[in-house]
């Protein structure tokens, strides 16, 4: 049995990039039998940079709205929020004292954010030992993440080495990072990364209109309608692809190539692949937000099943230290 976790912060809606990179293929994971899979909404993480208590809730609603969208089965695996087990921030104290410092203030994460961001706080600083936290609490194996989290994932099993050399027992499981090749980059609107934090990204829940006008102001250049077009220099075929099956991929290069085809025909093409492709999710998702009890009951289970596991690794975590 292999044990997947990975989480998502709840600082908005999922979008297209976060699903087709994250949350699909976390649940084929899911799927196969001898897996167990943890999948959980970094709300904790969320409060580094979100201040709002109104969108945290609302956001973290989003998350699992999504997760169950897809149909993550909520049953056979663990579903929850972070913050509702709360023996996580102990395990990331007892991590902060096997974390060497330089370790975090060279993470490019943090250089980063602390670059751009006004409010430059030490959860900031320490979220990848928060983030270690989340993996060795429950012995997780396999951790699906984007390429951009691929360092965290490198603190975290060096933490986890440190702290089992240090105390001279195997307490932590060496955590494998599966980063997705195929969806690592999605591009957003204006062709950069999609991302919150550019705000270039697409929701695919938005009701019809809005959805319609995201996908139109996608970014193209000016090649005129007549004109054959390189599809692989278009945002719109580049994310088209990520979402459409080969034939269709292949039929729409074709337009591309052949000319008399413009970037409005792609665009709609794109707006209605979206539509058929997340037609039940779309639905799914909408009603789950109408009705978040159903979400707040599924999390509850999740969460007294996520709750067991902590308890019991947090005791051995505690013995070694010689605070039993
Ligand atoms: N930092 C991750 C992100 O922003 C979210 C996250 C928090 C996570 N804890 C985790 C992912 C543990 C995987 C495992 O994408």
């Amino acid at each position: 049995m292999s044990r997947i976790l990975t989480g998502i912060q709840s600082t908005n809606v999922p979008h297209l990039g976060n699903i087709l990179g994250a949350i699909l293929p976390a649940i084929e994971l899911s799927k196969k039998q001898n897996n167990e899979s943890l999948f959980f909404i970094a709300d904790l993480h969320a409060l580094t940079s979100v201040k709002d208590a109104d969108f945290v809730k609302q956001s973290t609603f989003s998350v699992a709205a999504t997760w169950l969208a897809f149909n993550f089965d909520t049953e056979k695996n663990i579903f929850y929020r972070q913050s509702r087990v709360p023996q996580v921030t102990e395990l990331t104290w007892y991590l902060n004292c096997f974390t060497p410092f330089p370790m975090l203030a060279n993470a490019h994460s943090y250089k980063d954010k602390s670059n751009k961001l006004s409010d430059v706080n030490a959860g900031l600083f320490t979220y990848p030992v928060l983030m270690a936290a989340d993996i060795l609490l429950y012995d997780a194996q396999q951790v699906p993440v984007g390429k951009d989290q691929a360092q965290h994932l490198e603190i975290t099993a060096d933490i986890a080495k440190t702290f089992n050399y240090k105390m001279g027992k195997d307490i932590f499981v060496i955590p494998e990072p599966l980063i997705n090749e195929e969806t690592k980059n999605v591009p957003g609107i204006d062709g950069q990364k999609m991302s919150k934090s550019y705000n270039n990204f697409v929701n695919i829940f938005l009701p019809e209109k809005e959805l319609k006008k995201i996908v139109h102001s996608i970014i193209t250049d000016s090649t005129p309608l007549e004109e054959p077009k390189n599809p692989d220099n278009c945002n719109v075929f580049n994310i088209y692809k990520l979402v459409a099956s080969i034939k269709e991929t292949e039929s729409m290069r074709n337009n591309y190539l052949k000319g008399g085809f413009g970037f409005g025909h792609a665009k709609t093409a794109l707006y209605e692949l979206l539509l058929t492709e997340y037609k039940e999710p779309r639905v799914k998702y909408n009603y789950l937000m109408q009705n978040s009890t159903i979400l707040e009951k599924e999390l509850a289970v999740g969460e007294a099943k996520a709750n067991l596991i902590a308890n019991e690794k947090l005791k051995q975590v505690r013995e070694i230290i010689g605070y039993s």
